[in-house]
């Protein structure tokens, strides 16, 4: 299957909470929480596809006939291009899909091989979090945890640590998620103190995705984390935030070599993936549009939608003058906000 508009046909009949639009950007879904939308108006999911326009790519082509180079490195594992599937749990109740935790995780998955990592995602009911792991090829899978009061958040980093991951994740803006507030297990903020718990917890790199300014980067930092994901959780936590391609650069300036900054919400193309490069990002995360790609054609539809951004990732380079990964500079690309 190598047809994205065939993929989102199957996807539209397998679902019925997400239109799988020609363009995925929170214009329809506005809202549609749970559902695959975004807060209240809906905006900052909007802004996240939308300011990406505002980033020209230069070409220039006056370059050498080298092959063009993707790979990369994700902490000593080598992927074939820096582009990761994000967390997204409750596939059910998010996507009305008829698909369990497991099989969409495998699906992702067997779809990206050992071309990529998938990251998975966490909720109330633990099997969110562990039946993916069990989908898990030597540990290529990024398990994502929600930031939840202290007792729970060591049992399920030590599950974790059992499930033979090398590296975790927490989606600490979770803590804004009122569903998860109420009920068992709660969600919590966490100061400085309490990301350095989960690092020391966790012993293995830690990344903390939801980091949307300086000072938040700052305090990740200090806290010993590994990475940072640059996210306001596909604009699900809260509504006219700024998009995740305008604090971007400050923020991968600011933290420069001492972490690793990912970067995700309204990423759809190879050229939308090339930008983040160019501002910074040592990788890109993508969401809805591999749950879209799971859902209508499994493993078939998830490698699909990976080798079209490399391909347009490979063409935006080719056009822009560079022929690795790390050939991607600022000077690649015009921010016009
Ligand atoms: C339906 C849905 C469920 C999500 N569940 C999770 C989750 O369990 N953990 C998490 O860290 N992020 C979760 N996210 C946020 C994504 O990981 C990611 O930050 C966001 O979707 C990126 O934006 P994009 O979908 O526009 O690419 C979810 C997003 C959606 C749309």
């Amino acid at each position: 299957m190598n047809d994205i508009d065939e993929i989102k046909r199957q996807a539209r009949s397998k679902m019925t909470k997400c239109k799988a639009c020609r363009e995925c950007n929170g214009i329809v879904c506005a809202g549609q929480t749970p559902g695959s939308g975004g807060k209240g108006n809906g905006s900052t999911f909007i802004r996240n596809v939308s300011k990406l326009k505002e980033v020209c790519v230069n070409m220039n082509v006056i370059a050498s006939n080298e092959e063009v180079s993707t790979e990369s490195d994700f902490f000593g594992s080598k992927v074939a291009l820096p582009v990761y599937v994000a967390p997204i749990g409750n596939i059910k109740a998010n996507y009305g899909a008829d698909m369990s935790e497991y099989e969409y995780t495998y699906a992702l998955v067997e779809g990206c091989g050992k071309e990529t990592i998938v990251f998975s995602g966490d909720g109330q009911n633990l099997d969110v979090l562990m039946e993916p792991l069990k989908a898990a090829h030597d540990g290529w899978i990024v398990p994502t945890i929600k930031p939840w009061q202290k007792d729970e958040m060591k049992k399920r980093i030590e599950m974790i640590k059992l499930s033979g991951c090398s590296v975790c994740c927490s989606d600490i803006d979770a803590a804004g998620l009122v569903s998860l507030k109420t009920g068992t297990p709660a969600v919590e903020f966490k100061d400085t103190e309490g990301l350095k718990e989960i690092v020391e917890a966790a012993q293995m790199p830690v990344i903390f995705k939801g980091i949307m300014t300086v000072d938040a980067a700052k305090k990740a930092m200090e806290a010993g984390a590994a990475g940072i994901v640059v996210s306001n959780h596909g604009g699900r936590v809260l509504q006219d935030s700024l998009s995740t391609i305008e604090v971007l650069e400050e923020i991968a300036d600011a933290v420069g070599d001492h972490m690793k900054v990912f970067v995700d919400g309204g990423f759809r193309s190879g050229s939308d993936v090339f930008k983040a490069l160019a501002l910074g990002a040592d990788g890109v995360l993508i969401g809805r549009p591999f749950s879209i790609a799971a859902i209508g054609y499994h493993a078939d539809g998830v490698r699909t939608y990976l080798h079209q951004i490399q391909n347009e990732l490979k063409e935006t380079m080719m056009m822009c003058g560079c022929r690795s990964i790390s050939d991607i500079k600022k000077a690649c690309v015009r921010v016009m906000f």
